[in-house]
């Protein structure tokens, strides 16, 4: 278990340490190696809830949401478990120096960020934010918030996210559907079977319980009678926009959320396989055994990178102190710590017992 939790650390240090490198114009194959790296890709239709969602399952408010669409360009997301009792910071790829204790700001910068790219056009780009989250509270996640789809096929370029995630075949898809609205028109639901008909990597999550219509329900979703997956679906209760408003924080919604389900007569006995502390912990567990079922594949491009790395740096020198060529140790030395971490793990493996 201790040594998963090495595994999703160093996975995530290696997607940034290559997004750096891809940030600096050269790379090879490292699109590969990032490709091959699982993640988590959010999608839904506009104000389906899919930055709500993020939020409860980061546990912590640091997203712009609202109404209209917000988010413009893709975040990825990091989310690194520290230590109890550490303080919980932020961090940005384009802002390696700055640590962001105070999340408003992050907000802030996020919606900033958005619009240097962007302008004020309210365009959206698919040049993506890379944001990194240091907290005791959350599991070691990477997670994609996407622009939500409608807005998407508006502008033009449906296919893009649907190439994206093609192009992404570990990418866990985090479905989000809200309850208000027939699950027959879900744009989650459309995406997630094109690009995943056998609902493998598709986890279902159904936002907005608390906004169905009295004397409904959606246990027929939640059930998986409506639209069968392979995952479990998972029903969520997040802040309304009133509860923005008053700025009712995490912990009074996780608890509300709670409270939700455990007094619903709809959905109590449901209870313990509801809500965003519940999906956190289904993702990350998830996370953890695609990783241990592609640590074969993973390693042979690891392999390939370093192949690739180490004559890369034969030709350009072993003294080019630029930052490209640091990177590219810094990529280096992350592969090569993968790979003995994947080896040990498979030699735990084959000794017999997981833990
Ligand atoms: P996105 O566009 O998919 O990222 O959606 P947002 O997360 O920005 O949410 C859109 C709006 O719906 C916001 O005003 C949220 O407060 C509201 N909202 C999202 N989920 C829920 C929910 O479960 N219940 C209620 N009542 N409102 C929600
Ligand atoms: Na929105
Ligand atoms: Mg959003």
């Amino acid at each position: 278990m201790a040594s998963m939790e090495g595994l999703i650390g160093l996975m995530n240090r290696i997607q940034r340490a290559c997004t750096a490198l891809g940030d600096h114009g050269g790379g090879g194959d490292l699109p590969t190696l990032w490709e091959s790296l699982p993640t988590i890709a959010v999608v839904g239709g506009q104000s389906s809830g899919k930055s709500s969602v993020l939020e409860s399952i980061v546990g912590t408010d640091f997203l712009p949401r609202g109404s209209g669409i917000v988010t413009r360009r893709p975040l990825v997301l990091q989310l690194h478990q520290t230590d109890d009792g550490s303080q919980e910071y932020a961090e940005f790829l384009h802002m390696p120096k700055t640590r962001f204790t105070d999340f408003a700001r992050v907000r802030q910068e996020i919606a900033d960020e958005t619009d240097r790219l962007t302008g004020k056009t309210k365009q959206i780009s698919p040049v993506p934010i890379h944001l990194s989250i240091y907290s005791p509270k959350v599991v070691n996640l990477t997670l994609v918030d996407l622009p939500g789809l409608t807005k998407v096929a508006v502008e033009g370029q449906p296919e893009s996210i649907v190439q994206d995630i093609e192009n992404m075949p570990n990418c866990i898809i985090l479905a989000i559907s809200p309850a208000n609205q027939d699950i027959a028109t879900s744009d989650a639901i459309k995406l997630a079977k094109e690009v995943d008909p056998t609902g493998e990597r598709t986890f279902g999550v159904l936002t907005k319980l608390d906004l169905m219509d009295k004397g409904t329900n959606a246990l027929d979703v939640l059930e998986g009678r409506a639209y069968r997956l392979q995952n479990p679906w998972v029903g969520i209760v997040n802040r309304s926009q009133a509860d923005i408003n008053r700025k009712v924080d995490m912990i009074a919604a996780r608890e509300k959320e709670r409270e939700y389900f455990e007094s619903s007569p709809d959905y109590a006995h449901l209870a313990s396989r509801m809500g965003s502390e519940y999906l956190a912990k289904l993702l990350s567990e998830h996370l953890e055994s695609v990783i241990k079922a592609r640590i074969p594949s993973i390693t042979a491009v690891i392999n390939k990178t370093i192949d690739e790395l180490e004559s890369e740096l034969d030709t350009t020198g072993r003294a080019v102190a630029a930052d490209p060529g640091a990177q590219l140790y810094t990529i280096l030395d992350l592969c090569r710590a993968f790979d003995r971490v994947f080896k040990e793990h498979l030699d735990g493996g084959r000794s017999g017992g997981d833990r």
